[in-house]
This record gives structure tokens, sequence and C-alpha cells, in this order.
């Protein structure tokens, strides 16, 4: 009899625990390297909120910003390994894994982040989202940050200003190639470092996103800020996909409608931040405004363009095209 009761309370235990486990929510890791006050840092709090709302007790987001669980350069391959579900690198270092996305390094290519919209919603940049399906990764969406400024602790004006300069870049062969036609020495780091690298002088500029510079405190190891608009620093949002095609179909759903509303909260701080911070910089008095004549751009433009045409094969002329055509 006591060998009854015990099996029954063993099947007992055992089914509670199995019910339990069939109920635990699906944990879904979001990892990133910026400051929770940056348009990416918004957008991801924004999706745990929306998903966890929309399916309580079916999915549980864990945010992790500021490089705390991974770094750009190690996340993706973490992904891939089924460490981490969902993470949103700048569109520069997704090289390894597709030389297509090199377009959005181009300088000079758009002229305003209406036009990157454009071509990111259009037909090309939709397939852009499935050009890595080869390497498991799947593209859910893309996340504006903003055009890209000029920092240094000299005024730069002129490409000959930048000249034996040391500037560190994100992991990207077209930035490399976009320092050096401008006779400047590119240093490829993390994100993470690059305070440090400025504030001991390991490095004399950057190149980054007014919420970037802001968020990060580089306007306070910097006393000047060229506004170069000179390139775009914008994200896709990825994830595995085997963690993707491998969720229930009700609960993907609701995930992809989430995100999509996530990203247009993440887009609207974009453009607010890319004033808001511009601003906050300039009146520190900690950094100086630097502009640049028409006459002055078309030294950078002259300069900087012929690597388009290095990078042309790799990415594709009908790529380049198609960004072109949509600053019309
Ligand atoms: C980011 O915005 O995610 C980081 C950009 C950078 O590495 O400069």
């Amino acid at each position: 009899m006591k060998t009854l009761v015990a099996s029954v309370l063993a099947c007992a235990s055992l089914l509670t625990f199995n019910h339990q486990a069939a109920a635990a929510p699906i944990e879904i890791k979001f990892s990133h390297v910026v400051a929770e006050n940056t348009p990416k840092g918004q957008m991801a709090l924004k999706f745990k909120e929306l998903a966890e709302q929309r399916l309580p007790g079916k999915v549980e987001v864990k945010v992790y910003p500021n490089s705390q669980l991974f770094t750009d350069s190690t996340v993706l391959q973490a992904m891939q390994l089924g460490d981490v579900e969902m993470a949103a690198p700048s569109l520069s270092k997704f090289q390894k894994y597709t030389k297509q996305l090199q377009l959005f390094d181009l300088p000079f290519l758009f002229k305003d982040i209406e036009a990157v919209d454009r071509f990111q919603q259009g037909p090309h940049g939709q397939k852009l989202l499935k050009s890595m399906e080869s390497k498991l990764l799947v593209g859910l969406g893309y996340l504006h940050n903003g055009m890209k400024q000029l920092t240094a602790n000299a005024p730069i004006k002129t490409p000959a200003d930048i000249a034996g300069k040391k500037y560190r870049i994100m992991t990207s062969d077209v930035l490399q190639a976009q320092f050096e036609a401008v006779q400047a020495i590119p240093l490829k780091k993390p994100f993470s470092e690059v305070f440090t690298l400025l504030q001991t002088k390991a490095i004399d500029g950057q190149e980054n996103t007014w919420s970037n510079i802001y968020s990060k405190k580089f306007f306070e190891v910097q006393k000047y800020a060229t506004e170069s608009n000179h390139g775009l620093l914008d994200y896709m949002v990825v994830t595995s996909a085997e963690f993707w095609h491998g969720l229930p179909d009700d609960i993907r759903g609701e995930l992809k409608k989430a995100l999509d509303e996530a990203i247009a909260h993440g887009n609207a701080i974009a453009l607010e931040k890319s004033k808001s911070d511009r601003e906050k910089i300039l009146t520190s008095g900690k950094t100086e405004l630097v502009e640049i004549s028409d006459a002055e751009r078309a030294q950078w433009v002259a300069a900087m363009k012929p690597v388009w045409k290095m990078f042309e094969d790799e990415v594709g002329k009908d790529l380049i095209d198609a960004a072109l055509k949509s600053n019309q």
C-alpha cells in the first residue's frame, strides 16, 4: 500500500512539474550596447512592455543594455548558438554575415532619414532583411538612430584637418575605407571602449549620432563636433531563425506586432533626440559646434565618394541605384 501511495505522489508531483514547465513563459533575452535613454534603449523597453502586456504569462522579455550581456562583436555568434534571442546591432556590424548591408555605410549616400526610410520600407530594403537567412539570422525590422557627426579635440572643417588623426570606427571595411580616403587612421573598436579611448587620448576622435555622443558622454571628452551628416547609423532588429520559426504562430504574430509598434516608438524618439541631444551637447559648453560650408562639404564628398566604387561589386549596383532613387 505504502508503495502505491508513494508512486501516486511521485506521479502527481511529476504532473505538477510538467504543468509548471509547460506553463513557463518563453524567455526572450534582448541584448544591446547603448544606454537606455537612446532610441534603441527605449525601443527595447517598449517591446518588453507591449509583448508582456499582450502575451501575459507566455513570454518574458529581459533587456540587457550597455553591453551588459554581449558586445556587438559577440552578440550575433551568441545568437546563432542560442544564447540570446534578440539584438539590434548597427547596420555597420553585419559584414561577416552579409556584404550587402555595407550599402548603409557608404558615405553621403542618403540625403536624410526620410530617404533612408523610403529605401528600407521599399522592396530592396525588405529583401535585405532576409539576406542572412543562410546564416540562420532573421531580420525583423529596421530602427533609426540618425546621421553621424565627427567629433575631435580640434575643429575639423575640411578633409585636410582630419589627415593623420586616429578615429574609432565600427567593425566595417567601408568605414575603414571612408577614413583612409581622407588620410585619417581608422581603428575598429567596440562601442563599450570608445569613452575611455577618447578620455585617455588613445584616439583623436570618433563618428556617431547626437544621441550616442550625448548618452555615452563623448561630448565631455571632445571639444568639437563637426555637423557633417556624412553617414548613417541605423539598426536591424535580428533574431535567430531557429528561435523565431520555432515559436507557436500566434505568439510569433503578436511579438511581430509588438515589435513593429516598438520600432515606431523608437523612430519617433530618434527624430526627437537628434534635435534635443544636439542642443544638450551644445548648451553644455563642453563641445563647440563646427559648421561646414557648401564648398567644404563638396570637398568631403569628393574625397569620400570613390569608396562607393570600391564596394560596388560586394554591395551590388542595383542596391546603390535604388538607394539613390530614394533621395528623389
Ligand atoms: C550603437 O548605436 O548601437 C553603437 C554604435 C557604435 O558602435 O558606434
